[in-house]
């Protein structure tokens, strides 16, 4: 990502309103799947809201983001709830790929509202087997945020599908890696 997109962010980053801890978008009254807690890695992180809600879950979480200013904040705001211990963060372009040590062995994988179709090999491998990927991205319409009519379910076609959904602007799948997976 160039540099000029990276301060874009953390411009957005700087004047949004404050985030507090929530679930993940697909998990809201589905909280019983994340009984088991482990590991877990929010892709894109922002501020931190899903991440420091699954640390005080009990998860330990890798967040990852560009932007050193919504990491800053996740970081205040995990220290509030006295999980600061949990959440390991990365600042990380991801359109390198995943962080070094973040591509496989997570119990719960997020990335919620951001889409970048070459990491969706790396998403799709990054849970256990048994393990869970919950993902939103922006779509209708044209450009680079935005999915194509049924990007999600391709592109995770090897996953078990718990839930999918598109319409309104998002396309949203919640999947579950099954076996050996992809
Ligand atoms: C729309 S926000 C979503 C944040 C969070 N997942 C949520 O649901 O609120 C997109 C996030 O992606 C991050 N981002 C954008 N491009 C990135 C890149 N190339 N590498 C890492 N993070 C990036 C931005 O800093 C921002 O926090």
């Amino acid at each position: 990502m160039a540099e000029a997109d990276a301060q874009r962010w953390d411009g957005k980053h700087a004047t949004g309103r404050p985030v507090e801890a929530e679930p993940p978008a697909l998990l809201r009254g589905r909280e019983h799947l994340l009984a088991g807690g482990g590991r877990a890695l929010d892709v894109a992180c922002g501020r931190g809201a899903v991440a420091v809600w699954l640390a005080a879950r009990g998860f330990v979480v890798d967040a990852v983001d560009i932007s050193p200013v919504a990491l800053e904040a996740l970081a205040a705001l995990a220290e509030r709830h006295g999980v600061a211990d949990r959440v390991r963060t990365h600042r990380h372009d991801l359109d390198a790929g995943l962080p070094a040590g973040t591509s496989s062995g997570y119990d719960l994988v997020v990335c919620q509202r951001f889409r970048d179709p070459a990491r969706y090999p790396a998403l799709a491998a990054a849970p256990v087997p048994g393990g869970l990927l919950a993902i939103t991205v922006l779509s209708g319409g044209d450009g680079p945020f935005r999915a194509a009519p049924g990007e999600l379910r391709a592109a995770f076609a090897a996953l078990e599908v718990i839930e999918y959904r598109e319409g309104d602007g998002e396309q949203a799948l919640l999947a579950r890696r099954t076996g050996a997976g992809p």
